[in-house]
């Protein structure tokens, strides 16, 4: 073959194409204080559009590991939405609730001639893993959580799955997964992780390096207790462990401006109600957070905190016909008291009546429902907080 002399260029790996900055904003907009599962997913998904990942595998087996409430479920949902712009893009397996022979029936459906071969419709069926495909994105998205709850059918079933790729259902049809992204997640380890806490987010929040330090311990902790937990044969297995860093109350605060802008969203997509706005004071906000955020459960609660504080007051003043279309609605609490109240602080607002719940990335999908597209509206909106 005749070389052809040409001027030796330097070319650039880290470089990311317009459609991987995209995904990845739209990560990082949703998922809060995580930046190595964030560039995990980010990477993958990259090797997988460059067509570049292991033949007759999966895409990839992930394990997150890490506290509760840190975001290890929302990561795979957020990218559920990022891709096909719904959070139900996924499969979700909860390893705890399949726990004796004939709940695994349930994953796999009963050999013909066993008792309710013709009721059970397995959940992990091909059409099951292919339905939000499109047709330039075939990908799936399969998560097992809680991953050490697994009976040892289950586990069977697993590491034939994240091996070859493949599994054989109950009527011998067989399921192939290289087209699919495996994720399990493990609170493996966090009760020494919760010892190594107690007090830690509140100075690791003083000194990051201290943050910094604990983080490296809870990494090893975490590792560490998936390898004396797991057999060496999954562990061989899995292509990357990612460990899930405790939540500052920094990022606490950026995940409340999430979840309070989802709140706004529901408002103004609510069917048959009249959209308005809310803002909320730093002192309601302080109440929310005192009362949704503990560091043994990270994030978890935050969302029964917005629930109990702001959704169902508001819910209640909509049903009463106290708020109305245009309406900007003052949320504070009370200092001493921590009782919330609610102000109509303006009327007559100019409210966009529809909006596009996600991404901007992907052609319409026939399992997504359609919306008329309109402005989205995000939190904390350009009205000063007092
Ligand atoms: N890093 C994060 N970024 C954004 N939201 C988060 C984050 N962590 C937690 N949340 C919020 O908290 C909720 C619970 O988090 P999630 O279910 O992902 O926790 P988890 O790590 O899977 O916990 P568990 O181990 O108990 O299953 C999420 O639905 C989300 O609203
Ligand atoms: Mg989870």
């Amino acid at each position: 073959m005749r070389s052809t002399a040409t001027a030796k260029v330097t070319l650039d790996p880290t470089r990311r194409g317009e459609e991987i900055s995209r995904f990845e904003e739209n990560l990082h907009r949703k998922i809060v204080g995580q930046p190595a599962a964030v560039e995990a997913i980010v990477e993958l998904y990259q090797t997988f559009l460059a067509g570049l990942h292991p033949p007759g595998r999966p895409i990839a087996n992930l394990l997150f590991l890490g506290p509760t409430g840190s975001g290890k479920t929302r990561v795979v949902e957020a990218m559920a939405e990022s891709l096909f712009g719904d959070i139900r893009a996924l499969i979700k397996i909860d390893c705890g609730e399949f726990q004796h022979s004939h709940e695994i029936a349930k994953l796999i459906g009963s050999p013909p001639g066993y008792l309710g071969h013709r009721e059970t419709h397995p959940v992990l069926t091909q059409e099951a893993l292919n339905q939000w495909h499109t047709d330039r994105l075939h990908l799936s998205l399969l998560l097992f959580d809680e991953i050490e709850k697994a009976s040892d059918a289950l586990w069977q079933l697993l590491l034939g799955i994240l091996d070859k790729a493949t599994l054989t259902l109950g009527d011998n049809r067989r399921v192939d997964f290289s087209q699919t992204i495996i994720f399990m997640t493990s609170n493996l380890g966090s009760a020494e992780m919760n010892g190594l806490m107690q007090g830690g987010i509140g100075f690791s929040s003083a000194t990051p390096a201290l943050g910094v330090l604990l983080d490296a311990k809870l990494d090893r902790v975490a590792v560490e207790s998936a390898r004396r937990k797991f057999s060496p044969e999954f562990m061989n297995r899995i292509d990357r462990s990612v460990v899930f860093r405790s939540l500052r109350p920094g990022d606490l605060e950026s995940i409340l401006d999430i979840e309070l802008n989802q709140v706004q969203q529901r408002i103004l997509a609510a069917a048959g109600a009249s959209p308005f706005l809310f803002s909320c004071s730093p002192g309601a906000r302080s109440r929310v957070l005192e009362e949704g955020y503990d560091p043994k459960y990270g994030a978890r609660h935050l969302k029964r905190a917005i629930e109990r504080n702001i959704v169902l007051p508001l819910a209640k003043l909509m049903a009463t016909g106290q708020v109305r279309l245009g309406d900007l609605v003052r949320i504070d609490a009370d200092p001493d008291t921590g009782q919330m109240s609610f102000i109509r602080e303006a009327e007559g607002l100019l409210i966009p009546m529809s909006h596009e719940p996600s991404p901007e990335m992907l052609p319409p999908h026939p399992n997504r429902a359609q919306r008329a597209p309109g402005r989205r509206l995000e939190f904390p909106f350009a009205i000063e907080s007092k």
